[in-house]
């Protein structure tokens, strides 16, 4: 069913278009409260031989287990994790499961993990977990409808969308997952070429801002942050240019959660 997107109302560009997608929630597949138990010993053997998302499912229900033995069973991946063997799919899974528990061992492991995430002079050291094994339908919804995300209203993807940022459909398959995560939390960390800000002082004292697309020698089509429509300004009445920040909202490691934020790594660089 093809039903009319809300536009989110924060003020910036409202373009009412279309999204194919059928309504609901954008709940990550693997929400630990849709997850029934089941006997630690079954999740022991997924984890040996199942399949990375029953691997992530295993862990999460390990997380939540009342039996001590799945501290056992989750100390083991840990020692996976820490020889490097554990695959980045799960990491997030594993690390969430472990600050559930109250074996202090695992407490220990946890904190450890954590002072070398907080000491780390990386910014994108603590979303690292977020590179793989996110749910990319689920990606596809935060990036159109969860509000607080609002990708989609200055991104389009296959045609539909908004035209402040560039589109993100060729990122697919060719981009590296870093970079993807590195937009996201950091965006000025770089900007995506023939998408640079400014603010333009013009001939006659006119001031204009937006992101600077399609430029040559001659003009440079200027797209308004505030209501996304394109001016195109001659070069030659350009008087003053001020480089702004990226208008992508800086502050989406706080905002969104972790899984979120993998869900959308996935969704951008591979799709649902
Ligand atoms: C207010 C507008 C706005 C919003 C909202 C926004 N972006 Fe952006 N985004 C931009 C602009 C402009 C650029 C290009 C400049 C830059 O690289 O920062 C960009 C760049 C990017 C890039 C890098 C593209 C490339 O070609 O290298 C990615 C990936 C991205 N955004 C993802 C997202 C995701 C995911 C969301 C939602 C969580 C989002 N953006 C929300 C405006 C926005």
């Amino acid at each position: 069913m093809r039903r009319l997107l809300q536009m989110i109302a924060t003020g910036m560009a409202c373009v009412a278009f279309q999204w194919g997608a059928s309504a609901g929630a954008w709940a990550s597949s693997l929400d630990a409260e849709h997850e029934p138990k089941r006997p630690v010993v079954e999740d022991e053997a997924l984890l040996q031989k199942g399949r990375i998302h029953a691997q992530q499912k295993a862990l999460v229900r390990l997380g939540d287990q009342t039996d001590s033995a799945a501290d056992k069973v989750l100390l083991e991946q840990l020692d996976r994790y820490e020889a490097g063997d554990l695959p980045a799919e799960l990491w997030l899974e594993l690390w969430e499961a472990a600050a559930k528990r109250s074996n202090l061992e695992i407490k220990a492991r946890v904190a450890k993990h954590q002072g070398e995430v907080d000491q780390s002079g990386d910014p994108l050291y603590r979303f690292r977990e977020c590179l793989k094994g996110g749910d990319g339908e689920a990606g596809r919804q935060i990036f159109a409808k969860k509000p607080e995300a609002g990708c989609i209203r200055c991104h389009s993807v296959n045609g539909e969308g908004g035209q402040i940022g560039p589109e993100l459909v060729w990122l697919r398959h060719s981009a590296e997952r870093m970079n993807i995560l590195e937009s996201i939390i950091l965006p000025n960390a770089v900007i995506a070429p023939g998408y640079a800000s400014a603010l333009l002082k013009l001939k006659g004292g006119e001031e204009i801002s937006g992101v600077m697309q399609q430029e040559n020698a001659h003009d440079v089509t200027v797209t308004s942050v505030v209501d996304g429509k394109k001016r195109k300004v001659l070069i030659e009445d350009i008087v003053e240019r001020t480089p702004l920040p990226s208008p992508m909202p800086p502050a989406f490691g706080l905002i969104l959660s972790k899984r979120e934020i993998r869900d959308l790594v996935e969704f951008i660089a591979a799709g649902e």
